[in-house]
């Protein structure tokens, strides 16, 4: 990285923490996200960066479709690592889930530790290098409950949680895969 760039002052932008789950061939799978951001309110739409390697990259890139579950703080650190630090390749994460929703476009959604959640279908995307980047217009959207949203802040200071190789926030000299 160029000396000009200094890594810490992406830590100052703020993020909520997602489960993107998706479905191809009707095989499922889920993996952790902090990039999910609404980019535009009329339509609905929403946007995620997904890496390459990942099998819900694979899955939506395929089958045009995402859900977004929003986690609130309860959430167990290891409900996050299965979802966030496994590939779908070789856990079945869903078996660490009590409650999974099929969506309208059947698309799985998970339902443990959520305030609310969002169903998708994929209008447009950009190869962004490591990762691609879909932007998606809101087929559905539920709140379940009021609570407190868990940020990207809120996981890696008082849970003590750490970023894997595949999330774009990911920081080499900071952050030791496990
Ligand atoms: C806190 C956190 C944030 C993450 N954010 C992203 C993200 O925005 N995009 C991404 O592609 N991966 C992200 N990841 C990494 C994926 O969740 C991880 O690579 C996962 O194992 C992929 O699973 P899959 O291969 O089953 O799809 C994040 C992980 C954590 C723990």
């Amino acid at each position: 990285m160029s000396e000009c760039i200094d890594s810490r002052a992406f830590r100052h932008i703020t993020y909520g923490l997602y489960i993107v789950c998706s479905i191809h061939e009707g095989k499922k799978n889920g993996q952790i996200a902090n990039t999910v951001f609404q980019v535009t309110a009329n339509p609905p739409r929403i946007a995620v960066s997904i890496n390459k390697e990942n099998l819900t990259h694979e899955y939506i890139s395929n089958s045009g479709l995402f859900s977004v579950s929003v986690l609130d703080e309860s959430a167990p650190m290891k409900f996050i690592g299965a979802f966030g630090f496994r590939c779908g390749r070789d856990i079945d994460k869903f078996s660490f889930c009590s409650e999974v929703k099929v969506g309208e476009t059947g698309c799985p959604i998970v339902m443990d530790y959520v305030l609310s959640v969002i169903e998708t279908r994929v209008f447009n995307s950009v190869d962004v290098g490591t990762h691609t980047v879909f932007f998606a217009d809101v087929i559905s959207a539920e709140m379940l409950r009021e609570g407190e949203p868990l940020t990207y802040a809120y996981y890696h200071e008082v849970k003590k949680g750490r970023s894997p190789k595949n999330a774009p926030t990911y920081e080499a000299h900071v952050n030791k895969e496990e």
